[in-house]
């Protein structure tokens, strides 16, 4: 919304002004509209990273980071960790509103129903080694869909981008599932739909053909919150890729694709396996000390992996939701006093009194947990970013619905300030030094 406030910039030496306008959101910081500096003042802005950048604006996601804050289209997390299940949550983010009983039925129906894969997709995955990490089958598989799914790739059509929206949040389990049954060498076990979005997917996951498999309670509902936790996070880095990819009109099954290899890096969502191999490194309690110094050794490039955000200037909501559910899992399962758990409790608590992290107002994340609660449910620490994948593809479908739908937008393209070589002349090769 356009404010009546403004900020007036002068170039100095010269008489040219800019009188930009600011704009002010429902909530959080206010900004102001650059778009016409460039034309008044012949300056562009710079800013890499982003981190003082509104790219976009948006009605899905709202982060506070200086107090701890997480809303899905109004909503608190913790509310919706609590009450809500993630197919609720995935329509919520979709449509911008909870649906009613007729609504969400209906919204299920539409998702459960696209969860297989086209049969020729299967032997895709025979092109892979057996090692491949998952994200790498899940970058090209879900790339691949756009291949498969030709009836729906208009993106200027609301039919199409519905159906592709439910194809997507469907399929993307079932091909993060497939890429682990590969690994592994057991057969692909195929979707069902009448189990719940979570449950299915651990039925995927889990089941072999030569048993029955039961699903455990404990660890469908631990999967479910995992899944809503994940679901949003407004503009970060894949998100952003997926934003960018769309907005060359790209079909949704590339940007999505673009947005699982934004996603795989240690600084993003590769971050929940980073820190379960940093927690292994670390092996015991009393190595600690140690491995804080090495962090704090700016020569070393290493980090508290788990540890840090860029809004989040404050404990993320969601690690204090993920720690809470890695204590009920574990106790159900009868895990007494994990050692991993054990380790991550006490380095939170000494990172936290160092004066390092808190003159860097760096706090725990949501994947500083995530790897520990992920492991005692089953899963091996090459599938933790694949589950993030899985969890966060509806946001980044409900952002590129919304970037597509803004009557506003157009082709993301940012500057740059050059500076390489002046204008040359071509040098021959015998004149090379
Ligand atoms: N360990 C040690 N030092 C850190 C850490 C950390 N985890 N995070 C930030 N710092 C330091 C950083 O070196 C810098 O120090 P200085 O001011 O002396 O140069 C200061 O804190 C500010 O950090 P920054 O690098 O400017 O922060 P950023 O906003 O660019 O980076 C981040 C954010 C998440 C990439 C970074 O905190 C990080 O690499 N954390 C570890 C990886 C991680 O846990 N990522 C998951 C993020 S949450 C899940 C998701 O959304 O994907």
């Amino acid at each position: 919304m356009s404010d009546k406030r403004t900020v007036t910039i002068t170039l100095d030496g010269t008489n040219k002004k800019s009188v930009i306008p600011l704009m002010s959101g429902t909530a959080g910081a206010d900004v102001f509209d650059i778009r016409k500096v460039y034309g008044e003042l012949g300056l562009f802005t710079f800013d890499p990273g982003y981190g003082a950048t509104a790219s976009c604006e948006s009605k899905i996601t709202y982060i506070d980071g200086d107090v701890g804050v997480l809303e899905y289209r109004g909503y608190p997390i913790e509310q919706l960790a609590e009450k809500s299940n993630f197919l609720e949550v995935c329509y919520l983010l979709l449509n911008g509103d909870l649906p009613n009983a007729e609504q969400g039925k209906d919204f299920e129906m539409g998702v459960m129903r696209h969860t297989m894969l086209h049969e020729q997709l299967r032997t895709f995955y025979n092109g892979f080694r057996r090692d491949a990490h998952p994200m790498a089958v899940m970058c090209g598989v879900v790339g691949a869909l756009s291949a498969f799914y030709h009836d729906s790739l208009d993106i200027h059509d609301a039919e199409s981008r519905r159906i592709s929206a439910f194809r997507l949040i469907a399929k993307v389990p079932t091909i993060a599932a497939w890429a682990y049954k590969y690994s592994v060498g057991q057969p692909f076990v195929y979707p069902r739909n009448d189990l719940t979005y979570a449950e299915n997917f651990l039925h995927m996951f889990h089941a072999v053909p030569a048993e029955e498999y039961k699903i455990n309670p404990v660890l469908s509902k631990a999967m479910d919150l995992i899944m809503i936790l994940h679901a949003d996070h407004e503009q970060n880095a894949s998100t952003s890729t997926v934003r960018l990819a769309g907005s060359t009109g790209a079909n949704p099954f590339a940007c999505i694709a673009a947005g699982i290899a934004s996603l795989w890096g240690p600084a993003h969502g590769g971050a929940n396996e980073a820190v379960l191999k940093m927690l292994t490194d670390i092996g015991h309690v009393r190595n600690i000390p140690d491995f804080l110094e090495d962090v704090k050794d700016r020569g070393n490039h290493a980090k508290l992996m788990g540890f840090g955000h860029r809004v989040y200037k404050n404990y993320d909501p969601r690690a204090k939701i993920i720690q809470k559910a890695c204590h009920d899992v574990l106790r159900e399962l009868g895990i007494k006093g994990d050692p991993l758990l054990d380790l991550a409790i006490e380095l939170e608590k000494i990172a936290l009194s160092d004066k390092y992290f808190i003159d860097r107002k760096l706090y725990p994340n949501v994947d500083f947990y995530s790897g520990i609660i992920l492991k005692a449910m089953g899963f091996p620490t090459s599938m933790f970013t694949a589950l993030f994948a899985v969890s966060r593809t509806v946001g980044w479908v409900a952002q590129w619905k919304e970037m597509i739908e803004d009557p506003d937008q157009r082709i993301g393209r940012p500057r740059q300030i050059y500076t390489g070589p002046a204008t040359r002349p071509y040098v021959d090769t015998d004149k090379r030094g």
